[in-house]
């Protein structure tokens, strides 16, 4: 039987980037069934919602998933769980993702690219594991309230549990045994309870399974500033979801674009992933046609090896990203003049 990829383009500059994927697709002519679902803000203004049941039916039965992105500001002042983002924690959650792999890689011909110094960047290679369907995105209780003296309040909880914070750091250690070795857990766990937990947890798990790993811990105002002062001391970072979000699109900018970087949400062994480009639907240049797709092809590129059990493709992908780079096609994130299909024709013709 073939394997199945849904594709869910979303809003912004989602369709854009996925239409380069679909010609990535079409290229690679492989026997995989694609088919494409209403997501998001144009799902809220075409079906009511920003993720229909029958639309999370799809997706839990896929092998693997890829979402360009959601939202903009026509969704924005609208009540927070009909928003286009609360239909992607929804998904999320129903998939169970719960471990996001977010790789920051820089390109040998990007290093200029960087806000940093050629130096400092050069040869970084960092893998963010991002807690994904837990924490402070996910806790309850959570909502604003009114209060009698006229004003409200508004509420979210951190929550973790010791079976979250577990899990989570299997993958972690994982994934590291088949890089550096390394693995910096990223928390608070000087002001808050559930950082606390999640220290003690990973450390335990670290002592009972994965001594072979060296293991350190950071807070995580520390690693932000870390990461621009030497970045290439990491080699993969535990973390939870909130920090997860903000540490990995401050290391897309070490490696020259938001427009570069992919990730991969994975769950139970055999259970389909959810891959998504890191960046949102970019409204200032939705329509232009000049968004970047690299991050999303890399992010199919990240379900051949994850989901669709076929690394050569995979690897197949990466190279074409990185030729077209090299060869000099740059969209105007990374400092060229490109246009999205322009980009994505290069990839195509680098396959
Ligand atoms: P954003 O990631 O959409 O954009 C931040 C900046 O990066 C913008 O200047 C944008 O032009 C640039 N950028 C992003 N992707 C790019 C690409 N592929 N090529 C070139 N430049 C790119 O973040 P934002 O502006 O804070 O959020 C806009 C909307 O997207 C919000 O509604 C937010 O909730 C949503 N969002 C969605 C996702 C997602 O769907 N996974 C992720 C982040 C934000
Ligand atoms: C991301 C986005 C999402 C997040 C939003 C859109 C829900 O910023 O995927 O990085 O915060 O997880
Ligand atoms: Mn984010």
């Amino acid at each position: 039987m073939n394997k199945t990829l849904l594709l869910l383009p979303g809003d912004g500059i989602g369709p854009e980037v996925i239409g380069e994927v679909h010609k990535v697709l079409d290229a690679l002519a492989l026997d995989i069934d694609v088919s494409e679902a209403l997501f998001g803000g144009i799902g809220i203004d075409t079906e009511g919602v920003p993720v229909s049941d029958e639309t999370l039916a799809r997706a839990q039965a896929a092998d693997a998933v890829l979402m360009g992105a959601v939202g903009g500001p026509q969704w924005a002042s609208q009540s927070f769980d009909t928003r286009p983002e609360a239909g992607l924690l929804k998904l999320r959650a129903a998939m169970n993702v719960y471990a996001n792999l977010r790789p920051a890689r820089c390109f040998p011909a990007l290093a200029d690219a960087s806000s940093l110094k050629r130096e400092l960047v050069e040869g970084l290679d960092i893998m963010f594991v991002r807690e994904l369907v837990g924490g402070v995105y996910f806790g309850q209780p959570r909502g604003i309230e009114d209060l009698p003296d006229g004003g409200r309040r508004g509420v979210n909880s951190h929550v973790y549990t010791t079976e979250d914070i577990r899990r989570v750091a299997r993958t972690a250690f994982e994934t590291a045994r088949q890089r550096g070795g390394r693995v910096c857990s990223v928390e608070k766990s000087n002001v808050m309870e559930a950082g606390l937990l999640w220290r003690e947890e990973v450390t335990r798990l670290h002592a009972e399974d994965y001594a072979d790993i060296e293991l350190s811990h950071m807070l995580a105002d520390n690693c932000a500033m870390q990461l621009v002062k030497n970045p290439k001391q990491f080699d993969t970072i535990l973390t939870d979801n909130l920090f997860g979000d903000l540490l990995s699109d401050e290391a897309a900018m070490l490696t020259g674009s938001l427009g570069l970087l992919p990730s991969a949400a994975l769950g139970e062994a055999g259970k389909p992933g959810l891959y998504e480009p890191i960046h949102g639907s970019a409204p200032d240049i939705a329509g232009l046609g000049v968004a970047n797709p690299s991050a999303a092809i890399l992010s199919l590129a990240m379900a051949f090896r994850y989901s669709l059990d076929d690394e050569a493709t995979a690897v197949r992908v990466e190279r074409a990203v990185e030729n077209a780079i090299d060869n000099g096609t740059r969209t105007a994130d990374i400092g060229g003049t490109a246009t999205t299909a322009q980009m994505g024709a290069a990839i195509v013709q680098s396959l």
